[in-house]
């Protein structure tokens, strides 16, 4: 700090003395303000590189014995990382560094250790030591801090978890809002037929947004209808959009500098966001409570707002978690569905089988719709599921980092407080001394394991954790998988799916923003399975 304190005042010195010499009333030689000017471009890189490296030294000091890039002064290994395949360069990094265990580097003026090894991804994601979340400004000012994604664990934190898990994501919360999730299906598979009507074509991507929007609407504050989905869909892909930006103040937020580094103005666009939502769920709340309902109702708004007093939240608070809510839960079931989609185009045998396994659990000739209860028969389907986590992970980074609250022990190594920790979900499910082939896509590969050794994706695995573990688990993984189940196999019970005509093929090229999605937008044909071409409803 001393040190810092030290090269800002220097600073200044000469940032005074260039604003002296070119000053109106100055008349100095040309050499001069030359070497005046060239002070004062010293004057403002030195603090910049004094402050990261002392900040990143700490790191360094402490986990030496951790390998890793060195980096370069002042952005560490950010350019070298940063992008929309931060996954695999990461993975590569480790592999050059023999450091799939535990890599260390600095992201800007941030030490960072990442995991690409289920056991060092166990020590991090359920020890004592990781449990907060590092600081991130666009979340901050979107109200998450409030929220349970980024607020700090601790008493507030859980009893979010707790309302949340008994207003919503519960089993008993989840059975209640079946009905939903089976008539946002119906309408899915609808607009599917229009479709093919009016083009010939599919855009999946659109069609899975919508119906996931629909589906969390409802879950989230008992509304239906295109007016309030369209109002929230654009809120929703704003805030993706501004969560997933690149903010070098993310990346120096330990120095003194960091919020000077907002370059793109990613702070004053999400306050303008968070007021729209303030105000569009406030006047939500206030209907709610006038209508008086609530206990009537199976949403989690209505829940909360009849909650005893003493466990009442602010309405800022609530609308902090409603919004959240709606939130996270859109863009990853959507997003994991259109990689399970572009899989079934590509690989029509692995398609026939689920069918056939459909076909014979609910019948052919007067089939009905599936519907949750019919899942746990349907192990086909689930380990295509399974597969597609396994190789297009939504959250190959486990979206958002841990943040150590103490010196924690991470494999053989000691890492400090204050350090990011990421998991690379992606390098493990790729990894090929863990499954063999990892480039395959082979659901099968999980019918072995359900012989005898289940490999489960809800976080007590960690070959294949893809929503997390530990304290800080997704709290929305039994209701992602649900959903995405349900939908997949209404999707395929009613359709054969094709690739789309040979001017738009289906690529599987990733981009890393919040999630991981495809690419290029997924477009599919889709041929009715029933005869006469309109599907049932569901049951
Ligand atoms: C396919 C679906 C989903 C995937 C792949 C997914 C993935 C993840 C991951 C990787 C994390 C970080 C976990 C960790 O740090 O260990 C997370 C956290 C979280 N997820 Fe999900 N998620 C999904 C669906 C949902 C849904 C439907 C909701 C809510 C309706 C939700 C709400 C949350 C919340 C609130 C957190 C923060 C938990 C905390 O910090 O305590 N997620 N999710």
């Amino acid at each position: 700090m001393k040190t810092e304190v030290i090269t800002t005042m220097i600073s200044l010195v000469f940032l005074v003395h260039f604003a002296i010499t070119i000053s109106p009333n100055a008349q100095p030689s040309w050499l001069f303000s030359l070497m005046s000017l060239s002070l004062a471009v010293v004057a403002v890189i030195v603090p910049l590189v004094v402050t990261t490296t002392c900040h990143a030294r700490k790191n360094t000091d402490a986990t030496t014995t951790i390998p890793g890039p060195r980096g370069w002064p002042l952005v560490g290994s950010l350019l070298v990382v940063s992008g929309p395949l931060m996954h695999r360069r990461l993975a590569a990094l480790a592999d050059a560094h023999s450091a799939r265990r535990l890599m260390s580097l600095t992201l800007g003026a941030t030490p960072v250790v990442i995991s690409s090894h289920p056991e060092t991804a166990r020590d991090i994601l359920s020890g004592a030591a990781f449990v907060d979340r590092p600081p991130k400004a666009a979340a901050r000012e979107l109200m998450f801090c409030r929220a349970i994604g980024f607020a700090p664990t601790g008493e507030y934190w859980r009893r979010l978890r707790r309302i949340t898990g008994a207003g919503m994501l519960s089993p008993r919360r989840m059975a209640m809002l079946r009905g939903l999730r089976c008539r946002v299906a119906d309408s899915m598979i609808q607009r599917v037929a229009d479709q093919m009507e009016r083009s010939g074509e599919v855009a999946m991507r659109a069609l899975l947004q919508r119906a996931s929007l629909e589906s969390m609407v409802g879950s989230v504050l008992g509304l239906e209808g295109d007016a309030v989905c369209e109002e929230l869909g654009e809120m929703v892909r704003e805030g993706y959009e501004l969560v997933g930006m690149f903010n070098l103040e993310d990346h120096y937020y330990k120095t003194s500098w960091g919020p000077l580094m907002d370059l793109w103005g990613v702070r004053p666009m999400c306050r303008e966001l968070a007021a729209m939502v303030r105000g569009y769920f406030g006047k939500i709340i206030q209907e709610r409570r006038l209508a008086g309902d609530c206990h009537e109702r199976a949403d989690l708004l209505s829940y909360m707002l009849s909650l005893p007093e003493e466990e009442k939240l602010e309405d800022s608070d609530v609308i902090a978690v409603l919004w959240e809510m709606i939130f996270r839960g859109v863009d990853v079931v959507a997003i994991l569905l259109e990689w399970a989609m572009a899989r079934m185009s590509l690989h029509p045998d692995i398609q026939s089988k689920a069918q056939e396994e459909m076909d014979a659990a609910v019948g052919v000739r007067r089939r009905r719709a599936i519907t949750d209860s019919d899942v746990p028969n349907l192990a086909f389907l689930q380990w295509i599921l399974k597969e597609t986590l396994r190789m297009h992970p939504p959250g190959p980074l486990l979206s958002w980092a841990r943040l150590a609250v103490q010196d924690a022990r991470v494999g053989k190594h000691v890492v400090p407080a204050g350090t990011t920790a990421m998991v690379n979900m992606w390098a493990i499910s790729h990894d090929e001394a863990i499954w063999g082939d990892p480039w395959v896509f082979r659901p099968e590969r999980f019918a072995a394991a359900a012989a005898g050794e289940e490999v489960s994706v809800l976080g007590s695995d960690l070959r294949l954790a893809p929503f997390g573990s530990g304290r800080r688990v997704c709290p929305g993984r039994m209701m992602g998988l649900a959903t995405a189940q349900l939908w997949l196999g209404r999707l395929l019970q009613e359709y054969r799916w094709l690739p789309p005509p040979a001017n738009k093929p289906v690529e599987l090229a990733e981009c890393l923003r919040l999630s991981m999605e495809m690419k290029t937008p997924l477009v599919c044909r889709a041929v009715p399975r029933r005869r006469g071409g309109r599907p049932p409803a569901a049951a």
